[in-house]
């Protein structure tokens, strides 16, 4: 059979990982594929760190974007991160030349989504992005596929496994936050840039996909309000839980009659829902839809292992010869956004939580 040849830029948490999870189950892959999956060439910063993983038989690229448009590969693998600069120009120029490219890269998609996703289908290309949201959770494929026979009305949760982190070990073992920050750092859950997960900016990039993948919307990230967790201290904590509430930095969007609302900030939730049970590094996402009722799916929403599940889940789709549209619809189906008024308020939003 032939081979799936992928090209992976960027072998830090998540491309580490991505290499260490095909070596292990590259023949249950080639049963699963139907054909042999392999990292035929990588790129990265620098060629002499020591990653722990194999890389002597890949072929080796400085420049992400001579990788992206080698002829020696089937799929671009951008793990590199950042929604401008070599991820960007490396995206555009593998869909430019035709390849298949799966990204984890949330913020690009947030910014550039709806472009990239017309670009893929000028060139035949697929993009895929299942690690993009919440980690190794596989909500980008039933939002896409599994619901596409339903209207939905709201989805929400946890979309940012260091906050989640922090508020946690917070509350759990009254650490202060600075600590649990550099805890979640180390175990390789935050952004490179911290300040995207703790002011709301990582959930609200993947809140802006979901929203489109929900409502066939186009990417609107500019239109959210976004509050973060970087002012909530171990007092609001103790006072949320007096009062039987704990805080999570929930994502939120709905469709209103003026429009469709998207939020993210600290909320207080009951610590009788199921959220409110969702610690550490887990993820939480609650869809709302028309026939399917409510769904809920939970697991850990960062770190290179799970992360690296849902890249190459999305290559394994590609090996297999699946293709969907990137958005869920065709690029010029997507509705144009239209921003809810929303009342804001002195401590921000709620959400009801039945
Ligand atoms: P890291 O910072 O650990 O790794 C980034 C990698 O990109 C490094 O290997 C780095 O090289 C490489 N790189 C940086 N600049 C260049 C360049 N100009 N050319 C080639 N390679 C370059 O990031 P993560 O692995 O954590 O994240 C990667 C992506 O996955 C990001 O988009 C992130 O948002 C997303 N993501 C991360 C998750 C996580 O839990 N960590 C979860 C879900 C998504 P070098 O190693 O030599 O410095
Ligand atoms: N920094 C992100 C988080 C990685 O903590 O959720 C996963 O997208």
């Amino acid at each position: 059979q032939e081979v799936l040849r992928a090209g992976l830029a960027g072998l830090g948490t998540v491309g580490a990982s991505v290499v260490r999870l095909i070596a292990r189950h590259e023949n249950d892959l080639a049963v699963r594929c139907g054909r042999p999956m392999r990292v035929a060439a990588v790129s990265a910063r620098s060629r002499d760190k020591d990653r722990g993983i194999d890389i002597s038989a890949m072929e080796w690229f400085d420049d992400p974007v001579a990788l992206a448009t080698s002829d020696g590969i089937d799929v671009f693998v951008e793990l590199i991160g950042g929604d401008s600069g070599p991820a960007e120009d490396a995206v555009r120029a593998a869909l430019k030349a035709g390849k298949h490219v799966v990204t984890a890269n949330k913020a690009l998609l947030a910014k550039h989504g709806v472009e990239l996703a017309r670009l893929a289908e000028e060139n035949g290309a697929s993009l895929n992005f299942e690690a993009a949201v919440a980690g190794g959770i596989p909500i980008v494929k039933v939002m896409r596929e599994s619901l596409a026979g339903n209207a939905v009305n709201r989805v929400y949760g946890i979309l940012n496994g260091t906050c989640n982190y922090i508020l946690t070990q917070m509350e759990q073992e009254q650490r202060s936050f600075e600590e649990c920050l550099a805890e979640a750092q180390r175990l390789g859950y935050a952004e490179a840039d911290p300040t995207f997960d703790i002011e709301g900016n990582d959930t609200a990039h993947k809140l802006a996909i979901l929203t489109s993948l929900a409502f066939g919307t186009e990417i609107d990230d500019a239109s959210i309000y976004i509050e973060g967790i970087s002012s909530i201290t171990l007092a609001d904590i103790e006072a949320a839980d007096e009062l039987g509430y704990r805080i999570k930095l929930l994502g939120v969007a709905q469709r209103t009659e003026t429009g469709i609302e998207q939020r993210v900030h600290p909320t207080m939730v009951p610590k009788s829902s199921a959220i409110a049970r969702i610690d550490g590094v887990l993820n939480a996402i609650a869809v709302d839809a028309d026939f399917v009722g409510e769904i809920v799916l939970v697991g850990p929403g960062a770190g290179g292992e799970a992360t690296a599940s849902s890249v190459v889940g999305d290559m394994a789709d590609l090996g297999r010869g699946l293709s969907v549209p990137v958005l869920g619809r065709p690029a010029g189906e997507l509705e144009p956004y239209r921003r809810a008024r929303m009342r804001l308020h002195e401590g921000g939003y709620y959400i009801r939580l039945e």
